[in-house]
């Protein structure tokens, strides 16, 4: 499908204030553990994205009744008796895979295919397949079709993830909160979006303990009922658009985050150079300077600099003084961005892991294209600050994580708009 491009004509700071939406990664996880419940949830705080609207489609095939208004998604997972996620549905968004672990607690058994690789590299799930089986899950795979049926559940388990992979740790939590048994995660993810995951099934009447440390203790109950939830904000969101205002030398308040999910980034961004003032639920971000090159940034789990940020710092490093090095430790592929911000005249050397970037004066504009979200998200960052125009296509990748790009830089005075 020939997505919309976007066209900006960059070089205009940006000033004025930001109201970030809810979080893509934890109203994902969220949506899917609404089908635990059997009755009524009310989401709030949910941004319109293609991915939480391919997850409404999952939750309907399942049986759920749903409805949204706004930012509010209604869900009735009453008579959710569905088993299977579609070939369709799993390849429109591999993160489908956290359905698994709701979907096996609610009716017992599930069939779904092995979600693609993505942009990103091949996208394994063996933990989430090893952790279930801990959990007296039958497993098999058949031509790329998993198949999976719930068996005895262990009174006791206790689970040691080899890495703390986020999607590993909320099929686990979503497949135990129901029934009965104590589930142990130990080196469990501890990124803000598993604490809000654990926040909602709390507030339905699971049993949960531990949610921000690496160790989570579940212990199934018999029965969860519906609640009404408001999701965390987008810290990623968040810090896409603090790059817009480093590399606009603009200045952004953003509002409605939750600077404590925010320290890594935060500090990245006081090193390059800008001023970073973090309040209750806000951020101001003042870049009056050119920014400086940063020594090193290392890409890490939770609470360390977080990955999805890393093709956005690399955009706004693209144009400033000094040399910068990037190391991806999270994904195999994460340096999309690299050779699309070369053709806007940055100089990044990409290898292996390691990218090395040296600053340029100034970016120009060039036709791009986006080929995962937030590489697509880094050129819309080094758009705003390139002179010239500059054509940015795929644009359904960014649309994937963030509700409608340009009407928010606009508002603080981009000239971004979607053709
Ligand atoms: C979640 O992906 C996020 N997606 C990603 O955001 C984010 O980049 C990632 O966490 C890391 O923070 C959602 O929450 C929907 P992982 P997930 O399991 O769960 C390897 C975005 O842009 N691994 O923590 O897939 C894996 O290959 C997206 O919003 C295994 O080897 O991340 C990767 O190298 C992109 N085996 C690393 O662990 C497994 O069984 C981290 O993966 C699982 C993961």
């Amino acid at each position: 499908m020939e997505s919309s491009r976007l066209l900006v004509e960059g070089g205009r700071r940006l000033t004025g204030e930001i109201r970030v939406h809810g979080a893509k990664n934890s109203v994902l996880p969220i949506l899917a553990a609404t089908l635990l419940c059997g009755n009524i949830s009310v989401v709030h705080n949910s941004a319109s994205l293609s991915d939480a609207f391919a997850a409404m489609r999952i939750l309907r095939s399942l049986g759920c009744e749903i409805s949204h208004e706004g930012s509010t998604v209604t869900v009735n997972s009453a008579d959710a008796n569905g088993d299977t996620v579609s070939d369709g549905l799993m390849h429109e968004m591999r993160s489908s895979i956290v359905f698994l672990g709701a979907i096996l607690g609610r009716v017992g058994h599930c069939r779904l295919s092995f979600p693609g690789g993505c942009e990103l590299g091949p996208r394994p799930i063996d933990l989430h397949l090893e952790a279930l089986r801990r959990l007296g899950v039958r497993i098999t795979v058949d031509h790329g079709i998993l198949d999976c049926t719930a068996g005895v559940r262990p009174a006791n388990a206790d689970i040691t993830l080899s890495l703390p992979s986020v999607g590993a740790t909320e099929n686990i939590m979503l497949y135990s909160a129901l029934g009965a048994g104590e589930t142990v995660i130990r080196n469990a993810a501890r990124e803000p979006e598993i604490a809000d995951l654990a926040g909602y099934l709390t507030k339905c009447g699971a049993e949960i303990s531990g949610q921000g440390t690496s160790t989570l203790v579940i212990n199934g109950v018999p029965e969860l009922h519906g609640c009404e939830y408001s999701v965390m904000p987008d810290r990623i969101e968040a810090a896409t658009y603090m790059g817009a205002a480093a590399v606009t030398h603009g200045e952004l308040m953003l509002k409605g985050v939750r600077p404590s999910d925010m320290y890594s980034c935060m500090s990245v961004f006081s090193e390059m150079g800008c001023g970073v003032y973090p309040y209750d639920d806000k951020i101001f971000i003042s870049a009056r300077k050119p920014i400086t090159a940063v020594r090193t940034i290392r890409t890490m789990p939770y609470p360390g600099f977080p990955t999805d940020c890393q093709p956005i710092v690399m955009a706004a490093l693209s144009k400033s003084a000094g040399t910068s090095v990037i190391v991806e430790n999270i994904f195999e592929n994460r340096f999309m961005a690299a050779p699309e911000l070369r053709r806007m005249g940055a100089n990044i050397k990409a290898e292996g892991k390691v990218a090395v970037i040296e600053g340029v004066k100034s970016l120009c504009g060039a036709k791009v294209r986006a080929f995962d979200l937030r590489a697509g998200a880094a050129l819309v960052v080094a758009a705003l600050g390139a002179e010239g125009q500059s054509e940015i296509s795929n644009v359904h990748y960014i649309d994937r994580g963030y509700e409608s790009i340009e009407t928010a830089l606009s508002s603080v005075g981009a000239d971004i708009r979607r053709i």
